[in-house]
């Protein structure tokens, strides 16, 4: 295969090329990424000499840049996005401009080249929030209802790659994923902010009363199903990814982080909520487990150990992007 990874930079991306370059040797990988905040060089330096891999700088809402890295291309993994729920609720233009528009020149380029296979990543935000105390999960067949400027660009994304599938016949699939951890992710999501902020010895911050649930799954176990849905998935499906984690709350995920790291609870700091807070996320699996035999192989808590030992060693990685425009955004957002 020769696969288009376009956001390859970032926290996910970055796993999946490292994961793909060992699990497929043969195939050549063109990460194209405009290098933003969140897209980091450091992440792939152990791919950067491998001969089937190569980096383009460039942004997917530039429709030349786009149509000369879309050449020959047979898959493209569509990660590139601005990702962070907050991020959008202090400024939600970025993610019109590159979830929206950047997802749409991508998709005119990929029909234009006749690519082969349009996997689209995206998120389970886009069904908004369960409540709790219910048994409730999310399924393919959950009507759409996003809250936040990250989660409504997102499904208008979705809706877009569904419809040049219905419309042109692109050979499409989708998968929404819930929340994602392990090494290499930006410090200013919940436990990759937890862990290096306890290494720096400063607070915890928990949104509003840290009851809120999220479905925790490892990077790792991401990139295998997506890795199934491009072997062997259905042209036009949509799969959920997730359903490892039972309803913990942000409350208990921190506690966890704070035994493993033999730290105080008064550590933990409450402030102020996030506006538009999804109360719940839970992911019904059932549609891939049953159909493509995907399951996580790693364990929350096993996981969660493994991902604060690489924090721990890779302190040169996290020090060096907790500095510069992140002590501003930090500033801001836990002012
Ligand atoms: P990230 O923010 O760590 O990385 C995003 C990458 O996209 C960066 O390398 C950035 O430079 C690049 N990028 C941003 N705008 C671009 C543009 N206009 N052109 C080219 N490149 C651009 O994000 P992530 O956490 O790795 O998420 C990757 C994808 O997975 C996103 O689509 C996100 O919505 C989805 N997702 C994330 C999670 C999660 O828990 N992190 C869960 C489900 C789905
Ligand atoms: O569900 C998948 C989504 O998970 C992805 O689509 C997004 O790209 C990704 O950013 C993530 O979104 P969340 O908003 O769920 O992740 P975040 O880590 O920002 O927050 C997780 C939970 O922790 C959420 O309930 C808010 C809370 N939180 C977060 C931060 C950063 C806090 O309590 N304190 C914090 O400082």
């Amino acid at each position: 295969m020769k696969l288009l990874v376009t956001g390859g930079a970032g926290f996910i991306g970055s796993n999946f090329i490292r994961y793909w370059l060992e699990e497929h040797d043969e195939d050549e990988i063109i990460n194209f990424d405009k290098l933003t905040y969140a897209g980091n060089l450091e992440n792939l330096k152990e791919v950067q000499e491998n001969p089937n891999y190569s980096l383009v700088k460039g942004d997917i809402c530039d429709r030349k840049a786009v149509d000369a890295v879309m050449k020959n291309v047979d898959t493209v993994v569509h990660f590139a996005a601005e990702s962070h729920v907050d991020r959008s609720i202090q400024d939600a233009a970025p993610f019109i401009k590159t979830n929206i528009e950047g997802t749409y020149i991508l998709l005119e380029s990929a029909l234009k080249n006749n690519v082969q296979r349009f996997h689209h990543i995206s998120t389970d935000e886009v069904f908004g929030a369960l409540d709790l105390d219910t048994e409730a999960k999310f399924t393919d067949k959950t009507p759409y209802d996003p809250h936040s400027p990250y989660s409504a660009s997102k499904a208008a994304s979705d809706h877009l790659v569904r419809a040049y599938h219905d419309t042109y016949e692109l050979p499409i699939t989708i998968s929404n994923c819930s929340n994602n951890f392990g090494p290499f992710q930006f410090p200013e999501k919940l436990i990759s902010l937890a862990i290096t902020n306890f290494l720096e010895g400063k607070k915890v911050p928990i949104y509003g009363d840290g009851k809120y649930v999220r479905d925790w799954l490892y990077v790792e176990d991401h990139c295998r199903a997506i890795d199934l849905i491009l072997h062997r998935g259905k042209v036009g499906e949509t799969y959920l990814v997730g359903g490892l984690t039972e309803d913990i709350s942000n409350l208990e995920v921190i506690k966890k982080i704070v035994s493993i790291m033999k730290k105080e609870e008064n550590m933990i700091e409450y402030v102020k909520d996030r506006p538009g807070h999804d109360r719940r996320y839970a992911i019904n699996s059932g549609k891939i487990r049953e159909t493509l035999g995907w399951e996580p192989q790693y364990d929350f808590d096993h996981a969660l150990e493994l991902t604060v030992n690489w924090y721990k060693e890779n302190p040169e990685w996290w020090k060096n992007v907790k500095s510069g425009e992140y002590k501003e955004y930090y500033k801001k957002q836990y002012a």
